[in-house]
């Protein structure tokens, strides 16, 4: 109830004054967000490739609002995974980028977002690495999956993103499991009608449970993106039912979320990948982040009432 409520306020452009300007922000900013530029996402890759982690960067941004924008965010990508791969780091897609639809122009012209997608998977082949597409509002998923689907064609490693919390979800799990498709699934962290999706964390959890069955079982390359110590057991355990080795699929965490997780996956042998963003653009990353853990939100407006 309270993630909804600050989702829906997070549009207020007095809440969004309030918390960006806040002194207190700029610490929890920097606990997940690797820094503004370029430079500092490429550093912390380095980072966490030498700890033995794969890497999913995100250049901060959605909802982009004109063309030449959407180019700027293209050449940022473009640009990053130069540096990145003149630094060894793309090499058998041990750091792969993220791509959020909107921040390329999902909602501006037809054809825009797909051209400027295949213009940032032109730039990973090039680098040896991948692209995975971001799963946004619930408006921008069936465009983007289109959009999976006829890049594919051309660059059949094209990841996409499964929302547990959608009730569309196991089904398109379903003709997304076959052979070399790479789908990441998380539980979703927008807000949606009830009509449309799970609203309770207990059925969200569920949904997340049966989806994780249809990718195990598939013959697909599973990512999955969760931090619930419930759900990476049950993948073990599903991995061992299914045959599948360690390097068949992998798991997916936050920059800055429960890292020393991260590194006993890690050392356990598990192909271990953290999505880290960077860029100016953090406010709806981070109002996402504080949404999804009370424990978070209410640190934050206690440090907001001391100080102020
Ligand atoms: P849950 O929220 O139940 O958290 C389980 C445990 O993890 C918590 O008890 C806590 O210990 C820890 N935890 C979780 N969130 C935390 C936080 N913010 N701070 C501190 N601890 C926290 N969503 C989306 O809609 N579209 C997308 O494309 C993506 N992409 C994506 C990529 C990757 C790699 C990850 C890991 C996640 C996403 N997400 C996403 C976000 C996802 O939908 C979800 O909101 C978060 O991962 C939190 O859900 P959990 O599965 O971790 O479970």
């Amino acid at each position: 109830m309270l993630r909804r409520v600050l989702l829906a306020a997070s549009a207020s452009p007095k809440l969004r004054q309030l918390i960006v300007s806040a002194p207190q922000t700029r610490a929890i900013v920097d606990s997940y967000v690797a820094g503004e530029s370029a430079d500092d996402a490429v550093r912390v890759t380095r980072m966490l490739r030498a700890s033995g982690l794969l890497v999913t960067l995100d250049y901060l941004g959605e909802d982009t609002t004109d063309e030449a924008q959407a180019a700027a965010v293209v050449d940022e990508y473009v640009q990053l995974l130069g540096k990145l791969s003149a630094d060894g780091l793309t090499q058998g897609g041990a750091a792969e980028v993220s791509v959020k639809p909107t921040a390329v122009g999902l909602h501006l012209r037809p054809g825009l977002a797909a051209e400027n997608i295949a213009r940032i998977c032109a730039a990973a082949r090039d680098a040896g690495t991948t692209v995975t597409l971001d799963a946004e509002h619930y408006d921008a998923i069936e465009p983007t999956l289109g959009i999976v689907g006829s890049l594919r064609e051309s660059y059949p490693d094209l990841g996409c993103v499964i929302q547990a919390a959608l009730r569309r979800s196991e089904a398109d799990c379903r003709s997304l499991a076959g052979y070399g498709s790479r789908v990441r699934l998380c539980k979703g962290a927008y807000s949606n009608d009830d009509s449309v999706a799970f609203v309770a964390k207990r059925e969200v959890d569920l949904s997340y449970a049966r989806c994780l069955k249809v990718l195990m079982n598939g013959s697909g390359y599973p990512m999955m993106a969760t931090h619930d110590p419930r759900l990476i057991e049950i993948t073990g355990s599903l991995a061992m039912l299914s045959g599948r080795k360690q390097d068949s699929f992998e798991y997916q965490m936050l920059y800055g979320i429960r890292p020393g997780e991260q590194r006993r996956l890690a050392n356990s042998g598990a192909q271990m990948r953290i999505y880290v963003p960077y860029g100016g653009d953090w406010y709806g990353y981070l109002v996402r982040r504080l949404a999804e853990r009370p424990a978070n939100l209410a640190f934050f407006l206690r440090s907001l009432g001391s100080k102020s």
